[in-house]
This record gives structure tokens, C-alpha cells and sequence, in this order.
């Protein structure tokens, strides 16, 4: 039996968070041996924004990567890649674009709100197309299913849409890929608000320093009502409850009802934090360092690269039978 395929992937903008840790990538890591697993590092993506400033590109794909493989991914099970390198995915994208109108993209909620969030009043056909080419991330290796977090949904959607109309247009080669939400879709941030983002500067990031993560929880917004200990607190509204609920799940509970009574205040909730996160954290922090040996992690991305362009070929073969396009009998010019 084959085995199904993953494919999920960051953009390389910064350092990976907790938010994308409980979003995507423990998924990732737990499903590698069950699923034969594509990650990729989506720098054209990140082009769509930082396309003034593309020399960042090049620590952000590293550092990416390697996010990626201190959560776990081991790369001699998964394939890592840079989706700039794989020309097919490039191609895919402008076949695709043909069954995607203008409409559709426009009431994207999440291109919707990132254009709100960057204050956009109008945006580029690479802005405003990037679904479009994230459907063929996706499609390109043929994938099953992909563990993202909450705000990609609108994202998989276009995909399936993609998939369907494809193979009903010329015939059936993309599978319709399932999103996998996981357990915690949406990380509160360290201020408080909705969700741990970099454009809003409240991450804990998996490359912080533990003194780092240990004054950013300090100082993690929490219930405004409670002053003293003893004031009974409201673990709903507070984000060091959020973060036992997600990472500390065995305690979460009886955490939440001492502070509901008020028996454990909030700088102990803290700290207990700090050593659920550093527990945590630590043996990222180790993985981390043993691909951090020099041109390790260009080999990781230079050799998983090649096996992507591969199966792009694969499957830009189906697709230009499917779609009659293959005059000359599938020969190179
Ligand atoms: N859009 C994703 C993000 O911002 C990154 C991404 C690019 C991706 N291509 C993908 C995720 C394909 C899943 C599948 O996090």
C-alpha cells in the first residue's frame, strides 16, 4: 500500500511561535512515519509581502527549516524544500490561475484580512494570487491531507476547488486534499490578544532563549479584575490558562479551579508556565543545535529540493497529458 501524502509549510518571514508549534508542526512530526511528508519552505510567498526586501530571504529559509526540524521532522523520513527551486510548482500555478476568477480570490477571508492587517488599498496579482499558488504547493506532490492552522482553511478550500475543477475540466490526477486543524487551532498572543502573531510583536518564539520566555510570560497579560491572590480569577479570559490548556493539559484543570478559588495566584501560574514551557522547549533548543553544524541544513534543503522537483515532473507530466498539452509526445525542447 502507498502510503498518503502530507504537505504543509511555513512562509520564512521570522522565527517560528508556540502558535505555529500546537498549530502545525507537533502534527507534522507526529504524522511523518504514517504519511510520506513534504514541507515546504514557502519563500515566493513570502515574496508576496517582503518583495522589497528580499535579502532577509535567505537567514529566514535557513532558520525555517530549521524551526521545523527542532519540532521534530526528521529529515530522513520528510522532505524539506524550498518552493522557489521547483520550477513545476511555478507552472502549476499559472495553469491554475485559468480556473480562478478575480471574484473568488477578493472574498478570500484570509487574504481579506491580511490585506487589512498590511494595510493594503490595493494589492499586487502576486498578493492577491497567493491562494492560487498555494493550491499548487499543495497539488504538485499530490497531496492527501495538510495539518494547518485555523486561519489557512479559506486556503485548503481554494485547493479543493482547484483539484475538482481541474479534474473535471481534463481529468482526474489531484487528489482533494483534507485540512488537519489540530487540538489548538489558534494560540492566544502574550498581550492577550486573539492570536500569537508576529505582525502583532506577542510571540514566544522556539528559538528564544529560556530567559527570554521567562520574562515573556512574566509579563503575559492575564485577568485585568484580579489584583490580590486571593481574588477569585476568571481562567476564560486569561492567557496563562491558555497556555496550560494547551501545553499542560494534564494540569490545566485543577490549575483553573485554584484560580477560580483563589488559591495559586498568578505569578505562581507563571512560573509553573515557565517550567511547563522550558520542559518543553529544551530539547527543541538541543535539535536545534545538532543541525546547526556548518552546510548541514543547506544539504537538508538542497537534497530534499531535488526530490520535490522530481515529483513535481511526475506530475507535470499527468498534467500536461491530461490537459492535451503534451505535443511532442512528452519530449524536452
Ligand atoms: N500560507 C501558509 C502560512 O502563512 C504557508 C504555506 C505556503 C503553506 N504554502 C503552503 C501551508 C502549503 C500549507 C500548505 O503559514
Amino acid at each position: 500500500m502507498m502510503k498518503k501524502r502530507i504537505l504543509t509549510g511555513d512562509r520564512p518571514t521570522g522565527a517560528l511561535h508556540l502558535g505555529h508549534l500546537v498549530g502545525s508542526l507537533a502534527n507534522r512530526a507526529a504524522l511523518q512515519d504514517e504519511y510520506e511528508t513534504f514541507i515546504i519552505v514557502a519563500d515566493v510567498q513570502a515574496l508576496t509581502t517582503n518583495f522589497e526586501r528580499p535579502e532577509r530571504l535567505s537567514d529566514d529559509v535557513r532558520q525555517v527549516a530549521l524551526d521545523n526540524l527542532s519540532a521534530g521532522l526528521d529529515p530522513d523520513k520528510s522532505v524539506m524544500f524550498v518552493q522557489s527551486m521547483v520550477p513545476g510548482i511555478a507552472e502549476l500555478t499559472v495553469f491554475f490561475s485559468m480556473l480562478v476568477t478575480v471574484n473568488r480570490l477578493r472574498h478570500n477571508p484570509t487574504i481579506k484580512s491580511e490585506a487589512g492587517s498590511y494595510g493594503y488599498t490595493d494589492m499586487t496579482y502576486g498578493f492577491l494570487g497567493y491562494p492560487v499558488s498555494q493550491a499548487a504547493d499543495i497539488l504538485f506532490c499530490r497531496a492527501d491531507l495538510v495539518p494547518v492552522g485555523e486561519d489557512q482553511l479559506p486556503h485548503i478550500e481554494m485547493t479543493r476547488f482547484v483539484a475538482g475543477r481541474f479534474n473535471e475540466l481534463y481529468g482526474p490526477v489531484f487528489p482533494e486534499p483534507e485540512a488537519l486543524v489540530s487540538r489548538v487551532p489558534r494560540l492566544v498572543g502574550t498581550d492577550g490578544s486573539a492570536k500569537m502573531s508576529k505582525s502583532l510583536g506577542n510571540c514566544i518564539h522556539l528559538s528564544d532563549e529560556p530567559a527570554v520566555v521567562r520574562e515573556k510570560v512574566m509579563s503575559a497579560v492575564t485577568d485585568p479584575a484580579r489584583i490580590h491572590k486571593s481574588d477569585p480569577g476568571h481562567p476564560e479570559i486569561c492567557t496563562i490558562a491558555a497556555y496550560h490548556r494547551a501545553f499542560n493539559a494534564q494540569e490545566s484543570q485543577s490549575v483553573e479551579e485554584s484560580c477560580r478559588v483563589g488559591t495559586i495566584g498568578c505569578v505562581a501560574c507563571k512560573k509553573r508556565m515557565v517550567e511547563v514551557l522550558e520542559a518543553l522547549l529544551s530539547p527543541m533548543r538541543e535539535r536545534r543545535a545538532a543541525f546547526s553544524g556548518p552546510g548541514l541544513i543547506d544539504e537538508i534543503l538542497v537534497e530534499g529540493t531535488k526530490r520535490a522537483c522530481a515529483e513535481a515532473d511526475e506530475t507535470l507530466g499527468r498534467v500536461r497529458r491530461a490537459m492535451r498539452i503534451d505535443y511532442f509526445g512528452g519530449r524536452d525542447a
